[in-house]
């Protein structure tokens, strides 16, 4: 899990110095499967089936601005002043990874530099309740109480999730719901925790590609994701170079 997750930060990393205007989305596809393939490893993202939509196209997903996830790889080109999220997806020796952050492409708008802040922010509070002893929804209500009273919305659709032997596994780890509730969290549990949060309506809906996650008003979201080792205090986060 550590090398599969470390992976997912390497390629986040090597993201955040290509992710400038006039870079389009496949070339930041192609760095990532590059360096995912020179360590021997494979994009978990690619082929994915879920529900009746096509296999999942690309190693990373590629959401622009109103695009909250799921934004396939393509020649859309980046401008300035655009926002940005990645999220990756590695299986290496049977272990998985998963890791998203939302870069400024240029210098962005004040207004969207704090949604930013507020979204990362808002994974650092899930993750702080991460501790064996909580319970699942204990992580999704710090995350909710703490976007909304920033004035901001959680997704609803979409959810983090256990991960391991498989990308998805139990349980879902919701951005809202009720504190004392959901499964009861133990030491050495792998939990991906993944805040989508938007600047107008927490409501959604699904492009015409089948994949592509958009917001339902337009407005701006934000995704940042880790995958952590529950702990008997604090969570030990994975997805970070060590
Ligand atoms: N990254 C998503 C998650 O964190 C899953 C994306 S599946 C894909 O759960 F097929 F779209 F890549
Ligand atoms: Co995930």
């Amino acid at each position: 899990m550590r090398e599969s997750n470390r992976i997912a930060c390497e390629v986040l990393d090597l993201i955040e110095q290509h992710a400038k205007p006039g870079v389009e989305t496949i070339e930041l596809d192609r760095l990532a499967e590059k360096h995912i393939r020179s360590r021997d490893a494979i994009p978990a993202f690619k082929g994915y089936r879920q529900g009746n939509s096509p296999p999942y196209p690309g190693s990373i997903c590629a959401s622009v601005n109103n695009e909250v996830v799921h934004g396939i790889p393509g020649e859309r080109i980046l401008n300035e002043g655009d926002i940005l999220s990645v999220d990756v997806g590695i299986n290496k020796n049977g272990f998985f990874g998963d890791s998203a952050r939302t870069y400024p492409i240029g210098t962005i708008a004040p207004e969207i530099e704090r949604l930013l802040k507020v979204t990362r922010k808002a994974l650092f509070v899930g993750i702080a309740e991460a501790r064996s002893g909580n319970r699942v929804h204990d992580i999704s209500a710090a995350i909710q109480e703490y976007v909304e009273a920033a004035g901001y919305s959680v997704v609803r659709e979409l959810v983090g999730h256990g991960i391991g032997r498989s990308l998805h596994e139990e349980p879902a780890v919701p951005n809202y719901g009720k504190r004392g509730t959901g499964m009861k969290l133990v030491d050495g549990m792998v939990l991906a925790i993944e805040p989508m949060v938007n600047s107008g309506t927490f409501r959604v809906k699904v492009a015409k590609d089948g994949w592509t996650i958009l917001t339902a008003d337009g407005k701006p979201s934000a995704h940042y994701e880790h995958s952590v080792i529950v702990r008997n205090g604090d969570a030990e986060i994975l997805t970070k170079v060590a």
